[in-house]
Order: structure tokens, then sequence, then C-alpha cells
């Protein structure tokens, strides 16, 4: 595989698209399919190891779902989309988010983000868009890709980025919706609440984050709106404060080299799940992040997607916005839940995820699961074949490990990293798929990609090489390696290696330690590993739940001073650790969106320029808040203008 590579008839970089007639075929060392962010990051990382690349693109821009499109025809997020993966755990390891993009990021600023991540690594020239792959064909030399304009590309290797928000799962309409005569859509359909809808009794269907954007969306817009998760769902906070003096924080931040050595997300007591517990819902008994009883189920903390959008549970109050279970059947308009009870709707919304497809790739390579392909990357038989982005993790962002996937393939492609051997290929596929079978064992085993992201990442890593040397950190420089096994988890860990960038690299991981686990942290969740603390919760949330859902519970919960009991357990966590978490972020979210818009009226920035060319930059034009070139004083966050390091809502983060 390595010595291919250089033999195959490599154009100059950057011009083929706009010096080709229709038909003409352009021959790269790669073909990338999507630009997306996957896409864009596997671009720059065949960029980085010196292989001639071309990224093929649907739309006429890049970004994937992060461009917004009010089109229900074309996946996208939903106009108030914000990220449920923090800056820390999303940005990518060389180009860090600038600290004024806030903890979550709205998505316009995501996809001013990935326009300045392409500018800055020059990735436009690499990238055609308006050009839909219709059909691959594996070749001897290698593939060659049919597009929608007539053009054909050939490569020596093919890599898909085409996400995994594309078909979406509409299969309940047909057995637990049938019957019902109301209106059906899914959530794919829905970018902003639906004004015909108004007043109207909505039905939401599956609990994945798109179930909360809709709820958090929708709850002034329906008369009542009632949430069906039929097999439970786990949650987590945005935000929260994991000590009632210490200031709110992302939870997701929450992790480190040290604390995965401490208490390990693989094995079965993560240790942060007392912390989730105790920070999620009203009580530390509050099992699965909610402690909702009708979205319980039998998987434990940390082995089951969670949902990181649990602000939504603020607003559960079994009045409106209602707690349900399966569906049992549905009979015109009514539909009745597995707890006996029946309800009129006049909408239902199925937020029952996507499924993945490649209709343009052969049937032999279309066919294949994805935990059947080498780490979820690599075709087995044919490792010319790649995908990057397929791995979805419980806690952390997709796009983290489509960056370390890219990063793989491209040292495979170009012969940096060995390929292991076609037998040694087919032994860790039967190998990772026994033991995530084991690890999601609780879970509908659905979302195929599944995993646990750091277990995932580091072992990517290890496989490209570029898993950190912790040792040798230590031994050159102790003080680097100190903030390197401290620091929360950031895919600058992973640039730790490279001598040119690893300063860049300490100095990211060092600004993302601010407000997160210091050393009392660390010795108490030390101290509760060593107490089985989490063991001791998992027991008592059992006996909360038992005692939630006896019938004799049923008729007391409601007396006064069963009540009053309830205020007073969980008054004390109430104050020390609820409303200054989400509230108080959600503000300065919502300042600085003002403040956006303030920004716009002042600027008033010239329309960008049209963009139909395959070369042309879309933002080109317009005012950026990320400079093309970032200036290194510390590397970090360099590419916001100095206006915005001025804002008031700037100041209001920094002071928190
Ligand atoms: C509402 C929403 C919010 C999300 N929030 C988060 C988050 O907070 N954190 C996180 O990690 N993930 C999040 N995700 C998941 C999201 O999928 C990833 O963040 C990321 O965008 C995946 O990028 P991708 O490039 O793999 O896929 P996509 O963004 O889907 O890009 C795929 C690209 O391939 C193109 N394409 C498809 N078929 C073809 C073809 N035949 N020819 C040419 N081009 C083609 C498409 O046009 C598209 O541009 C969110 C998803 C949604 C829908
Ligand atoms: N704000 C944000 O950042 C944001 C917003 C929306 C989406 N996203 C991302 O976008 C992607 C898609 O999210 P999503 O919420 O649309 O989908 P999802 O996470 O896949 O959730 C789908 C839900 O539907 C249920 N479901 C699906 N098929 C079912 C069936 N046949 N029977 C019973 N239940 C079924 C699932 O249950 P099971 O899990 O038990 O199968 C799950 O509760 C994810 O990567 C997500 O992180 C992010």
């Amino acid at each position: 595989m390595d010595d291919t590579h250089t033999t195959s008839v490599v154009s100059a970089s950057g011009v083929m698209a706009d010096h080709l007639s229709s038909t003409e075929s352009c021959h790269q060392d790669v073909i990338v399919i999507g630009a997306g962010w996957s896409g864009l990051v596997c671009c720059k990382s065949m960029m980085e190891e010196g292989l001639s690349v071309v990224t093929l693109e649907t739309r006429d821009n890049i970004g994937g779902v992060w461009c917004y499109s009010d089109d229900p025809n074309v996946p996208s997020v939903m106009k108030t989309t914000q990220c449920t993966s923090s800056s820390t755990v999303t940005e990518m390891s060389d180009y860090p988010m600038p600290e004024e993009i806030g903890m979550f990021p709205h998505h316009t600023d995501i996809l001013e983000y990935l326009q300045a991540y392409a500018k800055e690594f020059d990735l436009y020239p690499h990238i055609c868009l308006n050009t839909t792959v219709e059909r691959t064909e594996r070749t001897e030399e290698g593939w060659r890709a049919f597009c929608s304009s007539g053009r054909v590309y050939t490569s020596r290797y093919l890599v898909i980025a085409t996400g995994v928000v594309q078909r979406p799962n509409r299969d309940l309409e047909d057995t637990m919706l049938k019957g019902f005569t109301g209106t059906v859509l899914h959530a794919c359909e829905i970018k902003h609440p639906l004004e015909e809808f108004q007043g109207k009794r909505l039905l939401i269907l599956g609990g994945g984050e798109t179930g909360s954007d809709i709820c958090l969306d929708w709850y002034n817009h329906a008369s009542v709106i009632y949430w069906s998760i039929p097999r439970g769902q786990h949650f987590f906070r945005k935000y929260t404060k994991v000590v009632p003096w210490g200031k709110p924080q992302a939870l997701d931040k929450a992790s480190s080299r040290l604390m995965k050595s401490i208490a390990p997300y693989h094995h079965s007591k993560p240790g942060l799940s007392w912390v989730c517990k105790w920070t999620s819902n009203g009580s530390l008994l509050a099992y699965q992040g909610h402690g909702i009883p009708e979205w319980r189920n039998n998987a434990a903390f940390f082995k089951f997607f969670i949902n990181k959008n649990g602000k939504v549970l603020d607003f559960v109050d079994y009045e409106h916005l209602v707690p349900k279970g399966a569906i049992i059947h549905c009979e015109g308009k009514q539909v009745t839940f597995v707890d006996g009870t029946a309800h009129e709707f006049d909408l239902v919304i199925m937020s029952t995820g996507y499924s993945v497809r490649y209709p343009y790739l052969p049937e032999r390579y279309s066919n294949v699961g994805i935990r059947d392909r080498h780490k979820m990357v690599f075709d087995v038989e044919d490792p010319t074949l790649a995908f990057v982005g397929l791995a979805r993790p419980i806690v952390g962002s997709i796009v983290t490990l489509s960056e370390l996937n890219s990063r793989w393939a491209a040292k495979i492609f170009s012969g940096k990293v060995p390929l292991k051997t076609l037998e040694e290929r087919k032994e860790d596929v039967k190998r990772d798929t026994a033991f995530w079978n084991d690890y999601l064992k609780n879970t509908s085993q659905r979302i195929e990609g599944l995993v646990e992201g750091f277990t995932y990442g580091d072992d990517i890593a290890r496989h490209a090489g570029v898993f950190p040397n912790y040792w040798s950190l230590l031994k050159s420089h102790p003080k680097q390696w100190l903030v390197a096994i401290t620091a929360p988890y950031n895919s600058a860990t992973y640039r730790l290696n490279e001598e040119d960038k690893r300063d860049q690299a300490i100095a990211t991981m060092r600004s993302h330690q601010k407000v997160t686990l210091g050393p009392v942290q660390y010795m108490l969740i030390l101290f509760m590993r060593l107490i089985w603390f989490d063991w001791w919760l998992g027991k008592l949330s059992s006996v909360k739940f038992w005692f939630q859902t006896s019938p004799w519970w049923k008729r007391v919960r409601s007396w006064r001073l069963i009540r009053a009991l309830d205020y007073l357990w969980t008054r004390p966590k109430a104050i020390c650790f609820d409303k200054t978490s989400d509230d108080r972020n959600e503000m300065s979210a919502r300042a600085k969106v003002l403040m956006r818009a303030h920004l716009a009226q002042l600027s008033k920035p010239p329309p960008p320029a049209p963009t139909t060319s395959a070369t042309s930059h879309p933002n080109g034009t317009t005012t950026s808040r990320f400079s093309s070139h970032p200036t290194t004083t510390n590397g970090i966050h360099s590419h916001m203008t100095n206006s915005m390091r001025l804002l008031p809502e700037t100041r209001t983060r920094k002071q928190q």
C-alpha cells in the first residue's frame, strides 16, 4: 500500500475543478466525498501527510449539517441549535475555538469556525461544491467517482465523509404509530415551530437530543407536549457546579487522563457518574441523570447514549410537558401508552434519529455494517476505502473522532504508518465487536457506531501513532506533563508528540483547565471511588425507583406532608447547585446573540460573493470574527477580532 501512492498520477493541487471540461477526469491520491466537518478535517489531514486530495460536495457551501437550510429535504441543524458538546471536547486539535464562541456554540458560530478552518488551511481550492457523487466504481488502480456534473474523478483511495444524519428513521410510522390519523412528521422536517400547529397537542417520539431541542422550541408553541421515549434515555446537563463553592462548568469538561486512570470509563464505574447523578436532577438518587420512572431503563450510566440537553428536564411538570414510555397502540387521534393512559394528539413528531446509507457505493461495499469495518474506518478486505465520522461517542463529540479517523487514514495512505495484515484486521473486528456489544448490551444497539469516546479515540490514536508519549514528556517537560494529564480531554492531546505543535497543544489544554477539576475534586473523586460510592448510589436509586413505581406511592405522593419532605430533601441541592448552572450560562448566550445582532448592524458587512464556482470561498467577502491567520502570541484564540474581545458578554463569561 505504501509504495502505490507515490506512483499515482498527482495533478497540481487545487486547480483541478475549474480547468476541467464537463466530462474530463481528474486524478488525485484521495477523493473525499462530503465537505461537512468530517470531510474538511479529512481533506486537511490528507494534505498534512503530503497527499493530493479533492473533496466533492453536493451543496453550495461547506459545513454539512451546520450549514442551516430551511429546506426540509436538506439535513441541517434547526434554527435554534446550539452544540451539545462543549467547545473543549469539540474543537480541532490544531485550531482552537475562540473563547468568545462560548462553551456551547450556536450553529452559526460553528459554520463560521469551519469556514475559517477551511481558509486557514487553504482547503477551498481542494473542494468542489455543487458536485454530487452519484456512483463510484472500484478499478484496478483505485477508485472512480461519477458526479452529477458529468465529471469523473479518479483516485488511488476513497474516503466517505457523508455523515450519519442522512436517512430519517420512519419505521415507527408503520408500527407504533399505525392507526394514528393526525399529522406525523419526522424531526428532519422541523427547522422551527410550525405556525399551523400553534396551540395544538404535540407528541414527541424518541429521546435523543433532537427530541430535547424540539421540546424546548415548542414549549410555548404547543398547548401540551407529551414525550414518549420507548426504551428510556439517560440525561446530562450542559453546565453544572461540581462543588457548591465552585463556578459552573461544562459537565463534559470534567474529564482528563488522570480522571480516566482513577475511574476508567470502560469499566463499570465511571468516576463521573455520581457527579452527573448529583448535578443532573433533584437528588443524589436521581438515576440515569433524571430520576423520571417513565424513562428509566436497565443500562448503567455511561453505557447508554446520554442526551446532553438535560435542561429540558426542568420543563417536565407532568402537566405541560409529560414524560411517557412506549406507545401501545393508536386509533384515530388517540394514543394509548404503556402505563394504560390514553390521550389525543394533533401532531406527532418522530425524533427517531437517522440511519446511514451509501447509495453511491458498489453493493459489495455499501452493505457492510459499521462495526464490520476495521475500527469503523477501513473496509477490512479493501483498505483503499475508508469511512470517517461514523463513531458516535456517549459523551464527547463526533467530530474529534472524525479527526482521529482522518489522521489515521492519511497516515496509512501515505505509508507513514503500517497497515495491519488482513488476518489481524479480521481479528480486531471480532474483538472490537464483542467488546462494544458487551459494553452496550443494555441498549437497543440501534446506533451502530456508538462508543465510549475516550476509549475509542485512544485506540485510534494508538493505531495512528499519535497517542501521547507521556513517559517521554514527563522526562523532558515535567510541567507540561502535569498539564497534559490533568487538563480536560481535548483533541490537542493528540498533538503532544509533535515537537512543533506541542507548545500550542499545551497552551490550548491549559486554557481549558480554567474552571474545571482541581486537586480537591480529584482527591474527592478518588475517595468516592475507594468507598464504592457509585455502587451504593446505584442500590439506593433502585430503592427509589421501586418506591416511585409502587401503586401505594402514587396515592400518597401528592399528600402535603410528603411534598414538604420532598421539598426539604431537594432544597439544599437546589440552593447549592441549581439555578447557577444552565440558567446563568444561557443568559450569557442570549446576551451574545443580542450582541451579535448589534454588531451586524454596526459593521454592515458586504453581502457574500455569489458562490457557484467550485473553488470560491463562500464567506470570503464577509466580515468574519475569525481572521484567516491566527497570529500566535500563545497560539490560542487569536482568530478573534479585537472588537469582539471588548464585548460586555465576553467580560461576563470571563468573570464567571
Ligand atoms: C441538530 C444537530 C446538532 C448536532 N450537534 C452536535 C454536537 O453538538 N456535537 C457533535 O459532535 N455532533 C453534533 N451533531 C452531529 C453532527 O452530525 C456532527 O457534528 C458533524 O456535523 C458530522 O459531520 P459530517 O461531515 O460527518 O457529516 P455532515 O455534516 O452530515 O456532512 C456530510 C456532507 O456530505 C455531503 N454529501 C452527502 N452525500 C453526498 C454525495 N453523494 N456527494 C457529495 N456530497 C455528499 C452532504 O451534503 C454534507 O455536506 C449534530 C447534528 C445535528 C443534526
Ligand atoms: N443540539 C444538538 O447538539 C443536537 C441536536 C439534535 C441532534 N443532535 C445530534 O444529531 C444526531 C441525531 O440525534 P437524534 O436525536 O435525531 O437521534 P438519536 O440520538 O438517534 O435518537 C433517536 C431516539 O429515537 C428512539 N428510537 C429510534 N428508533 C426507535 C424504534 N424503532 N423504537 C423505539 N425507539 C426508537 C431512540 O431510542 P434508542 O436509542 O433506544 O434506540 C432514541 O431515543 C446525534 O448525533 C445527536 O447527538 C445534536
